[in-house]
């Protein structure tokens, strides 16, 4: 039976008591901690970045899952690596081409870091065919990037699905990993298309039964 990461997406959380949040999905059992940077232009939103990941990265044992919803990736994803992220997943669509894809992945990797590419709902799942072979971390976003509390856009389903394919296919190491809408009936419908990671954020943070929660995705 294969073991679903879970990763709470601290987008959701309460700021004003971070380190308890932090601690509270820790103690429930989630794995990874999902940090979403988002810079006001490729999204329209702004969240949080270097400063608040390098204080809390080495403040909990689960994964730094660092998803940067920024222009320019091959620009800060050093920034990102020296300051813990240990994933970092950048967008497929902050590149001008495959060429700015295949050189971001391969600066993550030079620095150590494990390497994710993610793809907007709109983009066909396909453009991303020739980078599984060095990927780490395939990120389907399964509502529009930019804010927590959205609903799951069910095409998804479809991507990971042909991920778990291809990527079985080949014997590739690369994790299928969903974000956005994510609670347990539409957590179970992408378990059931074979992804790997779960995000979740307005799901879990906020809530009392948190590790029942958690261990539900896991399930
Ligand atoms: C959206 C972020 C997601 C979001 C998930 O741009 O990448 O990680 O925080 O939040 P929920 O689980 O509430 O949709
Ligand atoms: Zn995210």
């Amino acid at each position: 039976m294969k073991k679903i990461i879970v990763a709470p997406s601290i987008l959701s959380a309460d700021f004003n008591h971070l380190e308890r949040e932090i601690k509270a999905v820790e103690v429930a059992g989630a794995e990874w901690l999902h940090f979403d940077v988002m810079d006001g232009h490729f999204v329209p939103n702004i969240s949080f970045g270097i400063p608040v990941l390098k204080s809390i990265a080495h403040s909990h044992k689960m994964v730094n899952d660092v998803h940067i919803m920024i222009a320019d990736p091959l620009k800060y994803a050093p920034e990102f690596i020296k300051s813990g992220a240990e994933y970092l997943t950048f967008h497929y669509e902050a590149c001008k081409d495959d060429k700015e894809v295949e050189a971001v992945i391969d600066l993550i990797h030079e620095l150590g870091g494990k390497a994710g590419l993610s793809i907007k709902p709109k983009t066909p799942v396909e453009v991303v065919d020739k980078f599984l072979a060095k990927l780490d971390l395939l990120l389907v976003m399964s509502v529009e990037p930019g804010f927590g509390g959205q609903s799951f856009i069910s095409g998804a389903l479809d991507k990971i699905s042909y991920l778990r394919k291809a990527i079985d296919a080949k014997g590739y190491k690369c994790l299928v990993e969903v974000d956005g809408g994510i609670n347990n009936e539409t957590g179970k419908l992408c378990k059931d298309a074979g992804v790997d990671v779960l995000v979740a954020g307005s799901y879990l943070f906020g809530h009392e039964d948190l590790k029942k929660r958690i261990e539900g995705l896991k399930k």
